[in-house]
């Protein structure tokens, strides 16, 4: 007998939901059938055998999808599993729930932002920036990064031999300070323990702060850009556990896309930065050198 195509897509769904919360796999259980008819019985097959096709499914997706690429180094990380991955993503989007889609947290919220800028990338990403705040451009998108300093960052993220989908991006503050002024330090505080938690679901070996904004809050510094850079930081997310240890990585300086923009002479030195990271994660350039002095 074949399933109502309603309650199919309802299970569907619903095993889908699951399988995000990294329940599974589903099997069949066996069962005494009764012998009077069982209301029941054809929605349990229906169910085993929608659960069947997922597994199915979930073992044709190709394992390399979800690890990092050769160019990323050899690393713990290659051992891990989808579901690791889509347990990272279930713990994003949990606080991307948290602060909800209309947060009110800051003064930010009644200041024109459009809507929440929550960062975008690989889960797992060994490597990870984090800028300032969303501009116009990410303030309408919803995505950071997205507009002429994204395409700079874009360039530097290729340089380094990376695909955008395999770094993660976020900002210091998830909404748009009006007219792109610097956010404000309780606008940042207020903020910080989502961007905190970002951090400890994903994991970074390497965070790239971008521009003395991030710079300093996240290292509670308030030096100049040129004694903050050029040099590693312990960095681990405060407030944040990770299987009850303290989650540790290292954090690099450099300057803002946008400022390099103002100031293209200072590519060079972005690139001495970008470029000690890549040592530390074991990247190379491609071949044809896309520096971000020559995009
Ligand atoms: N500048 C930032 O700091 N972040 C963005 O997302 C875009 C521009």
């Amino acid at each position: 007998m074949t399933l109502d195509p309603n309650i199919r897509a309802a299970l569907l769904e619903r095993l889908q939901f699951y399988r995000e919360l990294g329940v599974g796999p589903l099997y069949r259980r066996e069962v005494s059938r009764p012998t009077t008819p069982d209301p029941g019985a054809e929605l349990i097959d229906g169910l085993a055998a929608i659960a069947d096709e997922l597994e199915a499914e979930a073992e044709t997706i190709s394992e390399e999808s979800y690890l990092p690429s050769a160019n990323t180094g050899a690393s713990a990380k290659a051992e891990r599993r989808p579901a690791e991955l889509e347990d990272r993503s279930a713990r994003l989007r949990l606080i991307l729930d948290d602060i909800g889609p209309n947060c009110q947290r800051c003064k930010l919220a009644k200041q024109g932002r459009k809507q929440i800028v929550f960062g975008t990338g690989a889960p797992n990403a060994e490597l990870m920036f984090i800028g300032e705040g969303p501009g116009a451009d990410e303030d309408a998108q919803g995505l950071p990064f997205v507009g002429r300093a994204g395409q700079l960052l874009n360039n530097m993220i290729a340089a380094m031999g990376l695909k955008r989908e395999q770094v993660y991006i976020a900002n210091i503050v998830k909404c748009r300070p009006p007219g792109n002024r610097t956010p404000e330090r309780d606008e940042c505080e207020t903020c910080s323990p989502f961007l905190m938690r970002q951090i400890s679901v994903i994991q970074p070996k390497v965070i790239v702060a971008l521009g003395a904004t991030a710079a300093k809050h996240l290292l509670g510094l308030n030096d100049s850009m040129a004694s903050l850079r050029g040099r590693f930081y312990d960095f681990s997310p405060p407030g944040t556990l990770t299987g009850g240890e303290p989650l540790e990585c290292k954090l690099v300086v450099t300057y803002h896309p946008a400022f390099l923009l103002r100031d293209p002479r200072q590519k060079k030195e972005a690139w001495k930065d970008l470029q000690m990271v890549m040592r530390h994660l074991g990247l190379s350039a491609p071949k044809r050198e896309a520096n971000p002095e020559n995009p």
